[in-house]
């Protein structure tokens, strides 16, 4: 596709031109907000959306179809509910008052009528737009006009919600922008879609063609789901670690890291699914689904729903795993481990069993291996239930698997007497969040422990280590290094463990490390603080959780 190739020769020029433009790339965290809590999204969204298998080849026959099939396939019935109309759906000119307009060829009924259509069958209806000028495929220049909703984000939310519109993909397709323009525009749309009183998903995406600023912050306080990377394709690895396009593994080493963002209400996005759509064989396609069930992701369906065959529909339709994406708590699985080749992941869940995914990212077969203590299941004989074949076993220690090249094992683990696994709802977004009561003791838990830090001195930095959840053997944490009463430009922290710890991922920084000295510094993109502000990189760590004194200093 002609997009394609501009996108992937362009934009490394385009944003090599903007560095060099602004001097450096300056990046701080804006000062935190409350989450945004707009009723929706009380678990991960399910549906379908047209893109990636349409396109800009969209019309309202089609969507309707689709929708027919979502019904018929029973997918509707396990949860899939917004059917998502991405770019391409707009007339290129908005109307003498300044209205955007569906196009007239291609939804001739209008949007409202498509709305119905949907309503009708018990669906929800999802629709794009971007915060710029251009949409996406405007942009490439292959889709005329200039119709996105800068200037227009009141005027857009009313007429979305006038149409009864669910679902807003809102994406940020233009290079131009720093984090904190980004925060303050998406901010606009959140507050016009709040200001119309309908229930309305918002649905952002901060990377495209733009620097990677979706894994730079928590975007509770915007949206109800914001995508953490650039945009998917139908392959296992593309080898990029955050550009266009990413595979599967590519998006997951994104993500993971990020599992403290996630709650009911908001939600990590790493992407409409590929399932369905070629490309990966059947191992990896299911791989990719139990993977975004336990990173709690919105399970947007891309697939052409009318021609799907057996293989995808058992996928897209195992309701153990659907189950777990759906669980109440809204939890996102955290990393228990992580050897390179056989990684670990665990959700907790709101029947106090815990989901434990064993996943192979290496090319040949091999046993991937965790224990009850590791996910907070120890002290007694628990139920292992294979999300994929339903098969029960029983263990008091060792959990693990013989696990294929690129595959995932996903069992549900139960205490004896634990009540049954809640079955999917046919209308997620309306489940209510499960009471605190209900977690189990040893399984992820905040921490208000912090490091003390040392008041920073003018041009200096100074570090705190938070603990933001711990399990049996290990535990999560969130450095922030805030800057003095001058602007920091480069930093590094250092620490000491107390007692064995290791760190076994980190993100938003560069570790070195020999014996229990810690040594972290800046990556390029946010080595930049401006003075009294703050930037934050976590990590995961085996052992115990401590909250060591970190030193921070900027050259
Ligand atoms: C961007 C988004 C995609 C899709 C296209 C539409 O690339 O990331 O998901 O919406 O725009 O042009």
């Amino acid at each position: 596709m002609d997009r394609k190739r501009i996108r992937t020769t362009l934009v490394p020029a385009v944003t090599a031109a903007l560095a060099l433009a602004s001097g450096a790339v300056a990046l701080t965290t804006v000062s935190p907000a409350q989450a945004l809590e707009n009723g929706v999204a009380r678990t991960p969204p399910m549906g379908w959306n047209s893109w990636n298998t349409f396109g800009c080849n969209i019309n309202e026959s089609l969507i309707r179809q689709m929708a027919d099939a979502i019904v018929n396939s029973g997918l509707r019935d396990l949860g899939y509910q917004y059917v998502v109309v991405d770019d391409c759906w707009f007339n290129p000119n908005r109307d003498s008052s300044g209205n955007i307009q569906g196009d007239p060829s291609r939804f001739p009924s209008g949007m409202k009528a498509l709305g119905d259509y949907l309503h009708n069958k018990g669906l929800k209806f999802g629709i794009y737009q971007v915060p710029v000028d251009k949409t996406c495929a405007q942009y490439f220049n292959s889709y005329p006009g200039a119709t996105g909703s800068q200037g227009h984000e009141a005027q857009d939310a009313r007429q979305f919600a006038a149409w009864g519109v669910d679902y807003l993909k809102y994406d940020w397709c233009s290079p131009n922008g720093t984090i904190n323009d980004q925060v303050a525009t998406f901010a606009k749309m959140r507050d016009a879609l709040k200001a119309t009183g309908r229930p309305i998903v918002y649905s952002i995406n901060p990377n495209s063609i733009h620097s990677k600023t979706g894994p730079q912050r928590n975007w509770g306080d915007v949206a109800n789901m914001w995508r953490t990377t650039e945009d998917i394709t139908n392959k296992w690895d593309t080898g990029q670690t955050n550009g266009y396009p990413m595979g599967i593994q590519n998006i997951v080493n994104v993500t993971v890291p990020l599992a403290s963002y996630a709650g009911p209400g908001h939600f990590n996005d790493p992407d409409m699914m590929e399932i369905g759509r070629g490309g990966m064989n059947d191992t990896e396609m299911r791989s990719h689904f139990a993977l975004w069930a336990m990173m709690a992701s919105p399970l947007i369906a891309g697939n052409d729903i009318r021609s799907m065959d057996s293989a995808t529909q058992t996928i897209l339709k195992n309701k153990n795993l659907i189950a777990i994406n759906q669980d109440s708590l809204g939890l996102q699985a955290t990393q228990v481990s992580n050897d390179g080749t056989r990684r670990v992941l665990a959700k907790k869940l709101a029947n106090g069993d815990v989901a434990v995914a064993l996943f192979n990212q290496g090319g040949s077969t091999t046993t991937v291996s965790t224990t009850t203590s590791a996910i907070g299941k120890s002290g007694g004989t628990v139920t292992l239930t294979d999300a994929w074949t339903n098969a029960t076993s029983t263990t008091s220690g060792t959990i693990s698997a013989s696990v294929p090249a690129h595959g995932t094992v996903v069992y549900r683990v139960s205490s004896p007497g634990s009540s049954p696994s809640a079955s999917p709802s046919a209308s997620p977004s309306a489940s209510p969040s499960a009471s605190p009561s209900a977690s189990p003791s040893a399984s992820p838990s905040a921490s208000p422990s912090a490091s003390p830090s040392t008041s920073p001195v003018p041009g200096g930095c100074s570090a705190t280590i938070k603990t933001i959840n711990s399990w049996g053997g290990g535990f999560q944490s969130e450095v922030t290094v805030q800057a003095g009463s001058s602007a920091v430009n480069g930093w590094t922290v250092k620490w000491t463990w107390p007692g064995g710890q290791t760190i076994s991922s980190l993100w938003n920084g560069r570790q070195s490390s020999s014996g229990s000295s810690v040594t972290v510094t800046n990556e390029s993109y946010n080595g930049s603080i401006a003075a009294g502000a703050s930037t934050t990189f976590g990590f995961t760590a085996n052992g115990s959780a401590a909250t060591p004194t970190a030193t921070c200093t900027s050259p």
